[in-house]
């Protein structure tokens, strides 16, 4: 069957289009749509025309994987420049979401209605694009360049009623019966004497001039969250043009644009990221039919830095939580906590009281384990010591109800270990959440020995549901992220030894796009996690630093000092006791280029990643890129370390290891995979 069908509904032609998932408009579904505006305008019975989309969603937008191929026509502009021409009117019926091209095919159509529950919006900026097929040209003549801009620039999408307040849809209707809905309102423009024609419109576009303070002042809003990406700058020119130039001529400024970011490192780099998160989620041998067990009710031991922020995700969703601590004092202060950080959302306006409220009464603190005993699923966040797991894993075992699943968020353990001390290793496994946990959204999966296959898809299903991007990761120290964590920090070190400072370290990072180095990440950790007080010899740079109580902002000095705002500034105190070390070890003292330093921290993480991979911890190489970019804010522009090594070609990566090896005297210690790829040519992704 067609993916584009027409059927007749008196005087109204509806067009629907089928091709899911999401109704991508791939060359089948534009050369259908054209077919349909020439039936339409070659028949003179029908007088409207109705565009809409069966099953989940409105157009999504243009086939991402058409990117990069030969294009087949028609092309998306022309389609859209018919349906705008046509003498009929044509009006858009949307659900779901109507993203990018999708929704530049509904600002084709001269009218756009919505039930309640779409969203609309132009998320090309995420891929690295701009809106191709006139968006950046038509978006701001139908809602203004203030409304406009932010959509483009960000990419996030609005919510109906919205879209309906700013003008960008004409009506808002049932969820039920959208086609009828947008035949019906079709009749009722029949006969007007003009339709608005988008790329005609004159009325908003000229409320913000291009030279205007407007431009600069959003920048300023926007620039933390926007460095180092190219799109957001073209994204803004393109607006620019809107104002400036005829329609003609806004859509060549677009077309350019987007012909320049589209073939660009940084768009090839977000589409992988796009498609790593979906390929992430599909997990080898676990078949289609595995069952989802049902988790109502979670349980959650340890109401620390991470019991609190893993509680409130599941909060947020809906799921009655129980938190256990060992005593009365920590239960309250973790439990204020979590009310403190929902009524600091709220303030920002991301919650209503309301939603607070409902969240804060799905919430039963404890100090009896006993009460978990109903739990469908408990979570422990309690010290990282393998004796504590055990000992908690052997008492919860005995406690909760038979099936209930059992999961660990060690950052580093065996969950092997903890499961050997149940009877159902097959109900236990990893979930490591990040800290914040209830603002980072990876969650990395441990699927542990025996983790059985029902186990492993209910925790991918409810990662989904409380909004966190999951990666499986086999047992070993530190999983994916955290172990490739260490070689990078072994280098940070090695490098005070041989003349290099902190905070040249540091910036080689936060130039590439990380939001920060490995002295900075110290500092924040705190330098004496892991520091054994009682037996501290000055042995290290990092003894010496606790020793004199610099560990890190908690203290107001580490690596830095920090004023009373945390601004950390460069320490003369540290830097002498670098020296001191340095010139102890008596390794050669140089100045290193921020190149140098960047790869003499990356290489290595490169190089741990294709470990990882070759044992397989990792299914693929965009697992390891997912789990970098959603867990530690490694830039996406750069599509995650393994992606990046991609670009830089792998044989430039093994000559680097060897070069930084030979300089420090050591023998380098390159995994075969990374080799054997490197050379014979090929990447990882
Ligand atoms: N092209 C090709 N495939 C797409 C796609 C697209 N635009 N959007 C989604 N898919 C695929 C996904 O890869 C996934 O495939 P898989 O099942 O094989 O893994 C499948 O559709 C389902 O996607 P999700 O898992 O993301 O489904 P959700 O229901 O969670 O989300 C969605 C649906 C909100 C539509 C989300 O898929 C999404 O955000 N899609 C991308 C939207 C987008 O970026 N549009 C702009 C495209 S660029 C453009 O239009 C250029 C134009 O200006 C010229
Ligand atoms: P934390 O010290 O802030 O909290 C641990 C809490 O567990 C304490 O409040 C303690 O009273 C409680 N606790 C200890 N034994 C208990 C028991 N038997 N029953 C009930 N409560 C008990 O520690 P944090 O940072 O929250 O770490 C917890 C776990 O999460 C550790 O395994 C850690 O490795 C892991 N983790 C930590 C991250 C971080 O950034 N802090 C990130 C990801 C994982």
């Amino acid at each position: 069957m067609s993916v584009i069908t027409t059927r007749r509904e008196g005087e109204v032609l509806v067009v629907t289009s089928n091709n899911p998932p999401v109704n991508a408009l791939g060359q089948a579904v534009r050369a259908g749509l054209a077919d349909a505006m020439a039936e339409a305008a070659g028949d003179d019975a029908i007088q409207a025309v109705v565009i809409c989309c069966e099953g989940r969603t409105f157009f999504a937008g243009a086939d991402i994987t058409e990117f990069g191929k030969p294009p087949v026509g028609p092309s998306l502009p022309e389609v859209i420049d018919a349906i705008e021409a046509s003498a009929k009117p044509v009006v858009a019926a949307i659900h779901g979401t109507a993203l990018g091209g999708g929704l530049e095919v509904a600002l084709g159509c001269h009218y756009r209605i919505a039930v309640a529950s779409a969203r609309l919006g132009l998320p090309e900026v995420k891929l690295g694009i701009l809106p191709g097929a006139g968006g950046t040209q038509r978006l701001p003549r139908v809602v203004g360049v203030a409304e406009a801009l932010p959509m483009i620039v960000t990419g996030n999408p609005i919510p109906a009623a919205q879209a309906g307040k700013i003008g960008l849809v004409d009506k808002l209707v049932a969820e039920d019966g959208l086609a009828e809905s947008g035949v019906a309102f079709a009749r009722s423009v029949i006969g007007k004497a003009d339709h608005p024609v988008s790329s005609k419109r004159t009325d908003k576009i000229g409320e913000i001039p291009s030279d205007s303070d407007f431009f600069d002042e959003f920048r300023k809003t926007q620039m933390r969250r926007l460095k180092g990406f190219e799109a957001p700058e073209a994204c803004i020119e393109a607006v620019k043009a809107a104002i400036d130039l005829p329609y003609e001529e806004g859509v060549k400024k677009e077309r350019e644009l987007f012909g320049k970011l589209v073939t660009g490192t940084q768009s090839k780099a977000l589409r992988h990221v796009f498609f790593a998160e979906r390929a992430a989620a599909k997990i080898d041998g676990i078949p289609a039919d595995t069952p989802v067990l049902p988790v109502k009710k979670v349980g959650i031991l340890g109401a620390g830095t991470m019991g609190g922020g893993i509680a409130m995700n599941f909060l947020t969703a809906g799921y009655a939580v129980t938190i256990l601590e060992r005593e009365q004092e920590a239960l309250d202060r973790g439990v204020s906590i979590i009310r403190k950080n929902y009524e600091r959302s709220a303030a920002k306006g991301r919650f209503t009281a309301d939603q607070v409220e409902r969240a804060m009464g799905l919430l039963t603190p404890t100090l009896d384990m006993n009460d978990l005993a109903d739990c469908d699923l408990v979570i422990e966040a309690v010290f990282e010591n393998m004796d504590v797991k055990k000992d908690v894993f052997r008492k919860l075992d005995g406690i909760v109800k038979p099936g209930a699943i059992l999961a660990s968020n060690t950052s580093y353990l065996n969950v092997d270990e903890m499961a050997a001390e149940t009877k159902r290793p097959g109900s236990v496994l990893g979930l490591h959440f990040f800290s914040p946990a209830n603002v980072m959204r990876l969650l990395e999966i441990v699927r542990a020995a025996k983790t059985e296959p029902a186990v492993l898809k209910t925790a991918m299903d409810l990662a989904k549901k409380i909004g966190k991007v999951a990666v499986v990761s086999g047992v070993c120290f530190g999983f994916i992220g955290n172990r490739m964590l260490s070689p990078r920090q072994r280098a940070a070190q090695a490098m005070l030894l041989q003349g290099a400072k902190p905070w040249d370290v540091d910036k080689a990072l936060t130039d590439f796009g990380m939001p920060m180095g490995p002295f900075q990440m110290s500092d924040l950790a705190g330098l004496d996690l892991g520091w054994d007080k009682a037996n501290s010899k000055s042995e290290t740079i990092r003894d010496v630093l606790c020793e004199r109580d610099r560990r890190g902002q908690k203290t107001g000095k580490g690596f830095y000092d920090y004023d009373e705002n945390r601004r950390p500034s460069p320490s003369k105190e540290v830097e002498a006791i670098i020296d001191e070390f340095a010139a102890k070890s008596g390794l050669e003292q140089r100045v290193f280029s921020q190149d140098e330093i960047r790869e003499r921290l990356l290489f290595p993480m490169i190089n741990e990643g294709a470990k990882i991979l070759e044992e397989g911890m990792a299914q693929r190489a965009s697992d390891i890129d997912t789990v970098w970019i959603n867990g530690y804010g490694w830039p996406a522009y750069t599509g995650g370390p393994m992606f990046w090594a991609d670009t830089i070609g792998l044989d430039k990566v093994v000559a680097g290891l060897k070069a930084h090896a030979a300089a420090s005297g050591a023998e380098p210690d390159i995994c075969k995979l990374l080799e054997d790829k490197a050379a014979k040519g090929e990447t990882f992704n």
